[in-house]
């Protein structure tokens, strides 16, 4: 009998003993170095998945581990008890980032808007809506998260089947339609609730106009315009806040993913007006803001800012748009390319999955969702030569060209 691999001996002990949640790709990491991935052969892949939007500077870049090692020398935690140097100092750079007043940090994404639902929630009852002001607003297609509250906004029936019920009083309208927005928006809203670019729902954007009529309808009946940018912020459209491509401000925001480059950190920001609805008692967290997370917080965006990764982002983002319009223009299995920056995505007419298993063989990470559409959330150190090894694996991945149409230039 052949001796089973060292990949085939985790599988099958993750087999018998992990919750059967995922569905995984043959395929397993040992280490990473820049946007490169090594498997447990030493074959090297290029990464445009980076951990789902995690790793915005790659893997082991070389002031995140000196950080992390020196503060794990330190103090990894210490509970929110008591205070620790990095949490006041990051939520500070955020707050001059954002505009916004005020910072709460969490574990993860979901758990930010966790607490910024709660936060709306409790400024609906200051506003003296009592109970009633608890409606809130969400998008068809949007993904929030996974616990109750996230998962009640999620306006995507395969996530929320089997769970119900859920949290009463979530209208859910389809994106950049202005009329249902109007319609559903009231005096007992207490939050809208979107994500400016729709992440796992397939690289979707919120248009402008949408925006400001959410912006305005907020104001109208005082509820808190809350954007989840997850997956779309922290630079991942060339600025550091998606909304500020977009000119429309919220009153709360949620981020995490890259935040503390892989170290696990979440946070919502708000504006004064909302955070001054709680107080000491009414939420909380053991492991959120400690002090090893928080300091690579800070770390993260030093690195961004010094290393001029924005401009990065715009740049080689530019060159990934104009290169995935390039194979929409010419393969026939192809439909549109979406996204900006360093989050896009190429909608196919046929399944995505195939095409990621087959890129693992050409040693390229690519990552589907919604079924056909492949996702590109590459670290923000990608050049365009990686661009150029993508493209030459999808072409040969892709197959078929178009025929070209009657009058088309050869
Ligand atoms: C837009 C958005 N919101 C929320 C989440 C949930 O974040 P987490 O998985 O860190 O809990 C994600 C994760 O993919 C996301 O993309």
């Amino acid at each position: 009998m052949r001796a089973m691999s060292r990949l085939d001996q985790i599988a099958d002990l993750e087999k018998r003993f992990l919750l059967p949640t995922y569905n995984r790709y043959p395929v397993g990491f040992e280490r990473g170095k820049g946007v490169f991935l090594y498997d447990f052969e030493g074959k090297k892949y290029l990464d445009f998945v980076a951990g789902l939007g995690v790793n915005a500077l790659g893997h082991a870049h070389p002031r995140i581990v000196k950080t992390i090692r020196e503060q794990a020398a330190r103090v990894i935690h210490i509970s929110n008890l008591y205070y620790n140097e990095y949490q006041g100092l990051l939520a500070e750079r955020l707050c001059q980032l954002s505009g916004l007043d005020r910072v709460f940090f969490s574990n993860s994404g979901t758990e930010a808007m966790e607490g910024a639902i709660k936060l709306a929630r409790l400024a609906g009852h200051k506003a003296g809506g009592g109970d009633a002001k608890s409606q809130m607003v969400a998008l068809e297609g949007s993904y929030h998260g996974r616990t109750f509250g996230a998962m009640s906004l999620t306006g995507q029936e395969k996530y929320r089947r089997g769970f119900e019920p859920l949290l009463e009083n979530v209208t859910f309208v389809a994106q950049n339609n202005v009329e249902a927005l109007r319609g559903a928006v009231n005096a007992n809203t207490c939050a809208i609730v979107l994500e400016p670019i729709f992440g796992e729902g397939g690289i979707l954007e919120c248009s402008e106009d949408f925006l400001r009529a959410c912006r305005t309808l907020a104001d109208q009946h005082q509820a808190a315009l809350i954007f989840d940018e997850i997956q779309c912020g922290l630079g991942r459209t060339g600025k550091i806040f998606a909304f500020q491509s977009f000119g429309v401000v919220p009153d709360i925001v949620a981020i995490a993913k890259p935040i503390a480059a892989g170290v696990p950190l979440g946070a919502f920001l708000s504006k004064e007006h909302f955070a001054s609805a709680i107080s000491p008692g009414q939420h909380g967290t053991t492991f959120g803001g400690g002090p090893l997370a928080c300091r690579v917080g800070l770390e993260y965006l030093a690195i961004v800012e010094e290393e001029h990764l924005l401009e990065n982002v715009v740049k080689v983002g530019g060159y990934l748009h104009q290169q995935i319009q390039e194979l929409v223009a010419k393969y026939a299995a192809t439909r549109e390319a979406r996204g900006r920056g360093l989050i896009q995505g190429l909608v196919l007419d046929i399944p995505a999955r195939p095409l990621v298993e087959q890129g693992l063989a050409e040693g390229v990470l690519f990552n589907a969702t919604q079924d056909t559409v492949l996702r590109f959330l590459p670290p923000f150190l990608l050049e365009e030569k990686h661009v150029d090894k993508g493209i030459k694996v999808l072409k040969k991945l892709l197959g078929k060209k178009r025929q070209p149409r009657r009058g088309d230039r050869a």
